[in-house]
């Protein structure tokens, strides 16, 4: 059977790898396989965790690569290498350019930990979006999973779920819940929808 080809894009604990690979050892990943992790820093816990599951985990720094055009080149060479159909970004931290991003219309996907368009764009990455929703003061958050284009956090929105706060939240108890009660559930659905319709068009392809 023809299954959507997936790299997973990772720069630190990887608990939404974690999420996916579970999801694929559980059968809810029918219509994907991870295939590749592409780590921007060798320390990632995240590489650990794709080791585990005997996933390839390649890593490309930005910063020991010494220019966004060869990082991204370096990038785009591993991911030819691995055929690679469908990207998600898991906490990947490093930008990419529109060049890049231009080059996988509708074929890149980002969770973000709110509920965009709150506490999104330059600046609003891991705990810094659980800080600010904390200082704002709102009573419901969540979580974003959608198509990245070369605005930050402005592709189309797939999925989002509502996470409540709660009195005496802390950005980590927050990060943490929304983790759990949105980003580990909404990211493996996102990402079997997605490989669904490029399976489609492989199929189609073919015949
Ligand atoms: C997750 O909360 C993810 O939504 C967020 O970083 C965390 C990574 O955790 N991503 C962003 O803020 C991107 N703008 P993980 O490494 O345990 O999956």
């Amino acid at each position: 059977m023809l299954r959507a080809r997936i790299a997973v894009f990772v720069s630190g604990g990887g608990t939404n790898l974690q999420a996916l690979l579970d999801a694929q050892s559980a059968g809810k990943l029918t219509a994907g396989e991870i295939v590749l992790v592409v780590a921007s820093n060798a320390g990632a816990y995240a590489v650990e965790r794709a080791k585990k599951a005997g996933v390839p985990a390649v890593v490309c720094s930005r910063k020991e690569l010494g220019s966004q055009a060869a990082f991204e080149a370096a990038i785009s060479e591993t991911l030819a290498e691995y055929d690679i159909d469908l990207i998600v970004l898991a906490g990947f931290m490093s930008i990419l350019s529109q060049a890049f991003t231009d080059r996988w219309p509708e074929r890149i996907l980002n969770v973000h930990p709110s509920l965009i368009p709150s506490f999104c764009g330059q600046g609003y990455y891991g705990l810094r979006v659980h800080e600010a929703a904390l200082s704002r003061g709102v009573k419901v958050t969540g979580a974003t999973v959608h198509f990245v284009n070369e605005i930050p956090d402005g592709g189309r929105i797939l999925l989002q779920k509502a996470v409540a706060i709660e009195d005496g939240d802390t950005p980590e108890t927050l990060q943490r819940r929304v983790m759990e009660q949105a980003e580990w559930l909404l990211l493996p659905q996102a990402v079997q929808t997605v490989s669904e319709s490029i399976v489609k068009e492989k199929e189609y392809e073919t015949t």
